[in-house]
Parts: structure tokens; C-alpha cells; sequence
């Protein structure tokens, strides 16, 4: 742990009251100096410390800020990480960077213009949410896009689950949901080589609502969050926690372990849905009824001049029709 994170461990501990510099330069075997230092750099990274020559040092404010060592410390696979409090799209920065062996991860503490899938903007305020990238260059076939989706979904379930001890469900194919209200969403997109022509990185982005915001009316009935509690658990233990669970799904991505437990997660099968295969089309009613082998969802059309018959769908939205 570096001297700045064992120093903010102490100060969250005793959050509002004053620690002398002494004393801090004692409990962690450093001189007063070198403690002056880290309380620059925790200062530089937006925690607020006040200090008074006769008490010390003392953190207000928030204390739950997303910091390069904050995640860095937690994760167990070696990767290129840049932590932002401001970004205009974790992926597009992400698409900056040339790709390499060692994925980049972008993280965010807020972005102005995310974006969601079917060009749509993803709501992305600050201090509430985790926005990030891991951008990678894929070992499989670049058609298993669709299982790499997939495969973040429950990766990030998974990181939910252990974190912030909240059990969320999957709607087909990327977006969690907890309460019936939509948490977070995923946003797979392929980086082409202009020599090759072929896709040769994929940037995953998956923003994630962790606490309350002030969501925009028309978003307020779709948009939720993890838990209303801000001391319930750190945005940068999910978000070290959600790279870590998602290299290891990665790894177990063509199994069928890895389908089954999608399945059980993926609260439309078997239920009514609306079908939109079209961007601004109009939506079809249908039954879901199962996920295949290559992540496709089979559904049953209840309407128009399909109706009875069957489909797999890779692309395309679905909604949960309400019956
Ligand atoms: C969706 O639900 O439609 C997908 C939303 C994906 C949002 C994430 S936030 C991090 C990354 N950066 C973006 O601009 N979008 C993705």
C-alpha cells in the first residue's frame, strides 16, 4: 500500500477529527515531511484536508474518490490504468491509445458526453458513478463480440455481488438491473487497424449508477442505483473489482458454464417482451425463450406476419412488455 493510501486510511477512520503531523509520521514510520508530501498528493487527487498548525490534519468532505492507487492497489492483472474526474467518453480516450498486449483501463468519475448503444447519450453525472473502458486486444475471433458483452455482464454481477452485496439481474444482452430499475450498461465497440483494415482492439465500456443522483425526469422511472447509502462500499473497489472479475470470465468465456450462468441471471426468459430490430422502428411483441449457444436470444413472435414462429436474435433491443 503506498504512503498515500495508508494515509488516507487513517484519515477516513478518523473522519472530522485533527491528527498531528507527528503522530501520523509515527504510526506510519516516516518523517513529518514525507507525510506533508502525501497530503499533497491526496490534495492534488481532490480530497479535501484541512490542516491547522497546532492539530494537524483533518479530511472533510467526500472521501469516496476514484484515484489512480485507489484502484491501481486492487487489481490483480498488470494493465495500463488512467483515472480521470472528467472525460468526455472513457471510450474514446481509450481509442486513443495504441493498442498493446497490456489492456488500458480508463476509468472516470464523470463523463460529458457518454454515450450508450444506438447513439443514444448515457447519463453520466459526477461522484455517484464508475464510467469505464478496458481496451484489449482479443485472443478469439472478432464474432464473439457478442459473448465479450455478455461476458461483462456477468462480470460485473459478479464484482456487484461480492462488493456492494446488492444481486442484480441481466437483461439480454448488456444491461443489469437492479429493482427492476437499469444500474448500469455495457457498450462493446471494435478499434479498426487502418493498414489491415481489420479490427485488431475491442473497448469495452460499462457505466454504472453506484449511488443517488439527480436524474433527469425523463430518465427516472428507467435509471436506479446500487444502494442509497454512500458508505456502503467504495466506487474503487467495484471498479477494480469489475476488471479483475471481468479477465476472469474473459477466460471462461467459450464454456458453458459461463452460458448457464448468464441464463440464470437473464430475467426475460420466458417472459413477454417488446422486440425492436430496427433503430426508430416499431417494437414487435414476442416471448423470449431461451439463449443459444453463440448468446443469441430465441424468441417467439406474438404478433404481425410472424407470429408462432421463431428467431434468433444477435442485434437489435428488447423491453420487458408489461402484461
Ligand atoms: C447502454 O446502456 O446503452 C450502454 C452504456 C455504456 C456507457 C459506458 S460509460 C463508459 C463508456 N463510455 C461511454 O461513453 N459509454 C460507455
Amino acid at each position: 500500500m503506498s504512503t498515500k493510501s495508508k494515509l488516507l486510511e487513517i484519515f477516513t477512520e478518523n473522519k472530522d477529527d485533527y491528527i498531528s503531523g507527528q503522530n501520523l509520521a509515527a504510526t506510519l514510520g516516516l518523517s513529518r515531511n514525507a507525510i506533508w508530501k502525501a497530503v499533497e498528493q491526496l490534495r492534488n487527487s481532490g480530497f479535501e484536508i484541512e490542516s491547522k498548525p497546532s492539530l494537524g490534519y483533518k479530511l472533510v468532505g467526500e472521501t469516496d474518490i476514484m484515484t489512480f492507487d485507489s484502484i491501481n492497489e486492487l487489481l490483480s492483472i498488470p494493465c495500463k490504468l488512467k483515472v480521470f474526474d472528467s472525460v468526455s467518453s472513457t471510450n474514446d480516450i481509450a481509442k486513443e491509445n495504441p493498442p498493446s498486449i497490456t489492456p488500458t483501463i480508463v476509468v472516470a468519475n464523470k463523463q460529458t458526453k457518454g454515450r450508450g448503444r444506438r447513439g443514444r447519450d448515457f447519463f453520466s453525472p459526477e461522484n455517484s458513478g464508475i464510467y469505464m473502458s478496458i481496451a484489449f486486444e482479443p485472443s478469439f475471433d472478432i464474432n464473439k463480440s457478442l459473448f465479450v458483452t455478455m461476458a461483462t455482464a456477468l462480470a460485473v454481477c459478479h464484482a456487484v455481488e461480492k462488493v456492494a452485496k446488492v444481486y442484480p439481474r441481466i437483461k439480454w444482452v448488456n444491461d443489469i438491473f437492479v429493482n427492476d430499475k437499469k444500474v448500469c450498461g455495457i457498450l462493446t465497440e471494435g478499434q479498426t487497424n487502418f493498414e489491415s483494415g481489420k479490427i485488431d482492439s475491442l473497448i469495452v465500456g460499462i457505466g454504472i449508477n453506484c449511488f443517488p443522483s439527480k436524474v433527469p425526469e425523463d430518465l427516472q422511472d428507467i435509471v436506479g442505483w446500487l444502494s442509497d447509502d454512500h458508505s456502503k462500499f467504495s466506487r474503487s473497489e467495484l471498479a477494480a473489482e469489475i476488471i479483475n472479475e471481468f479477465f476472469l470470465v474473459l477466460e471462461d468465456m467459450e464454456s458453458k458454464e459461463f452460458l448457464r450462468e448468464y441464463k440464470n441471471k437473464c430475467f426475460i426468459i420466458g417472459k413477454q417482451i417488446m422486440v425492436y430490430p430496427k433503430m426508430d422502428g416499431k417494437g414487435i411483441k414476442a416471448r423470449a425463450i431461451n439463449i443459444d449457444e453463440n448468446g443469441g436470444l430465441k424468441i417467439e413472435y406474438l404478433e404481425g406476419i410472424n407470429a408462432r414462429r421463431t428467431e434468433v436474435i444477435t442485434t437489435g433491443e428488447v423491453t420487458i412488455r408489461p402484461v
